[in-house]
């Protein structure tokens, strides 16, 4: 057998290898991908988003944010964060007692930040609780109202941070909710202020 034949005859079988192996990774179905050297690249090992799932209860691989994630800008971007802070108490008995044992003020104490909460008091509760918190605001001396307990007094001179936030979130007895009016932070603010009139 001459050189050029013998040549001839391995370029032809491995052409005819090389279109069986091409071949071969085709198929009929024009849905199928054919064969795949790496599924890998092809499919995600990780579960897709819609899929089911056997790691969860309900099977499904998309669950519902877990209680007091913090949404995409709930979070502020200029300002306290103290304000983005989920409130987890309900408003229910058991909230105001657990808030009462476990909230505690995340703003440090400060001379600045009791002015600014007296500044805020001065607005939105002197006229109930009085200017030094004794119950002796001027609605109150119109005789309309009941008058709140002194904050010096023995109901209110021990109440705990964490009850006085609830309070002014949720609003207790007579007086009204003040969460849509004082931000997180003031709130706190005030209870600084508060703490010093408890002290009188
Ligand atoms: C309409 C009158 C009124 C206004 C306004 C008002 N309060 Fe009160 N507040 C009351 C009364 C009445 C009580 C007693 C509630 C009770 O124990 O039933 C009270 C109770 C409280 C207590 C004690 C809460 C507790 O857990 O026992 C705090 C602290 C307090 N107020 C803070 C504030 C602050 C801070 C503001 C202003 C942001 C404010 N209040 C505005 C009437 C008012």
């Amino acid at each position: 057998m001459n050189k050029a034949l013998k040549y001839n005859i391995s370029l032809v079988t491995s052409a005819f290898v090389c279109i069986v192996v091409l071949m071969s990774s085709c198929k009929t179905d024009p849905n199928s991908p054919g064969v795949e050297y790496m599924p890998d690249m092809y499919r995600s090992p990780s579960y897709e988003t819609y899929s089911t799932n056997p790691v969860f209860k309900d099977s499904m691989t998309a669950q519902l944010p877990v209680a007091g994630t913090i949404g995409r800008g709930e979070w502020p971007e200029t300002g306290s964060l103290i304000n983005a802070l989920p409130y987890a108490y309900p408003n229910t008995l058991e909230g105001y007692i657990a808030a009462g044992e476990e909230l505690k003020s995340p703003l440090a104490k400060s001379a600045d930040a009791a002015a600014e909460g007296k500044a805020i008091f001065e607005k939105m509760c002197m006229h109930c609780h009085g200017p030094k918190g004794e119950g002796d605001g001027k609605l109150i001396g119109t005789g309309k109202f009941p008058p709140p307990p002194p904050y010096n007094g023995p109901a209110l001179k021990e109440l705990p941070e964490g009850k006085m936030f609830h309070t002014i979130t949720y609003g207790k007895g007579l007086m009204g909710a003040h969460a849509s009016q004082i931000t997180k932070e003031d709130r706190w603010k005030i209870i600084q202020y508060i703490q010093e009139l408890q002290q009188l």
